[in-house]
């Protein structure tokens, strides 16, 4: 079997596994099909989505510091890596890299995207590593010597995880770069819940169409018959929490087959789709603590988001 095939038994198996829950989930991993990541795309154009536009603001504004926090001769590694599109930004900037290992799930898209940056960066060895990087991976064997690995892990995708499993992922990055390592990252920080709130409710109704195109794609790639006017977007921010939380909420009584199993829902019962957790720098400082210490953080002037330069404890 090929590791694409791999990769949708086990989505199919977590699908599944979430759905047998008291309190169903799915992992917000599943969005990012070829439709899932254009409405993702979509979303960051949106007025009310700021983090992708404060994010960039943050990194053109400090990116001769930031490039320095790498150091010209690492290796970039970018966990979730997509089209790669914002690391060029820092790219440009690095012309005597020691590489840079993109690592995505869908294999595919990844052979694409390496070919793009060989014709924009020929000078650029490149380490793609196909894989989940939710799951312990390896970085590939590299011809030379390199002293130091910086994971870049920008857009708060950390925030979809919950503290516990943010830590362990963390942990992770670090044994990946090892002693000398260090990491960027962007995490979304807390701010007034209204506008929080507007980021995860957008007028136009990307975001809905965001969230339920996971029950679309499990119907697409699964033969799931989910009738998808007969689920609603939520997403509550709980400041308490210091998270948002997205469900789709099942509008009536209704039964839906995926994978020969059927699964019931009752009218207004919910299934959690994903946390987009908003930090203090305390809070994620407490998180990464384990793995990482903060050495620098840049923020926006309404502090909505903030860039942080990290370096590996080990
Ligand atoms: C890509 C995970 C950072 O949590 O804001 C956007 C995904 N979900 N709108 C986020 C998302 C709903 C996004 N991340």
């Amino acid at each position: 079997m090929d590791s694409a095939n791999k990769n949708v038994d086990l989505d199919l198996k977590e699908a599944l596994e979430g759905l047998a829950r008291s309190e169903k989930r799915l992992p917000s991993k599943l969005f990012y099909d070829k439709r899932g990541s254009l409405l993702f795309d979509e979303i960051c154009e949106l007025e009310e989505y700021y983090p992708t536009r404060t994010e960039l603001g943050i990194l053109e504004a400090n990116l001769d510091e930031i490039v320095e926090e790498i150091h010209d001769d690492a290796l970039l590694v970018e966990p979730g890596s997509g089209s790669s599109q914002k690391t060029r930004l820092l790219l440009d900037r690095l012309p005597r890299l020691a590489g840079y290992a993109p690592i995505e799930i869908s294999e595919n898209y990844l052979a694409r995207i390496v070919e793009d940056l060989r014709a924009a960066y020929p000078a650029l060895p490149l380490f793609p590593v196909a894989a989940d990087f939710t799951k312990p991976f390896r970085l590939p064997p590299t011809a030379e010597r390199i002293d130091r690995r910086v994971v870049y892990f920008p857009g708060s995708t950390i925030g979809n995880f919950t503290d516990e499993d943010a830590s362990r992922l963390l942990a992770g990055f670090a044994d990946a770069c090892g002693a000398e390592g260090g990491m960027i990252i962007g995490v979304d920080l807390e701010k007034d819940p209204d506008v929080v709130r507007r980021a995860y409710n957008d007028a136009e109704g990307v975001t809905a169409e965001f969230n339920l195109n996971i029950l679309a794609r499990l119907n697409r790639d699964y033969g799931a018959d989910f009738n998808l006017d007969a689920f609603r977007h939520r997403a509550d921010y709980r400041p308490e929490l210091g998270r948002v939380e997205m469900r789709l909420v099942s509008l009536v009584d209704q039964s839906v087959s995926l994978a020969g199993e059927q699964i019931p829902f009752a009218e207004g019962e919910t299934i959690l789709t994903e946390y987009s957790n908003k930090y203090t720098l305390e809070r994620f400082a407490r998180l990464a603590a384990d793995s990482f210490t903060i050495d620098k953080a840049w923020t926006d002037d309404r502090d909505w988001f903030a860039v942080l330069a990290l370096s590996t404890k080990r």
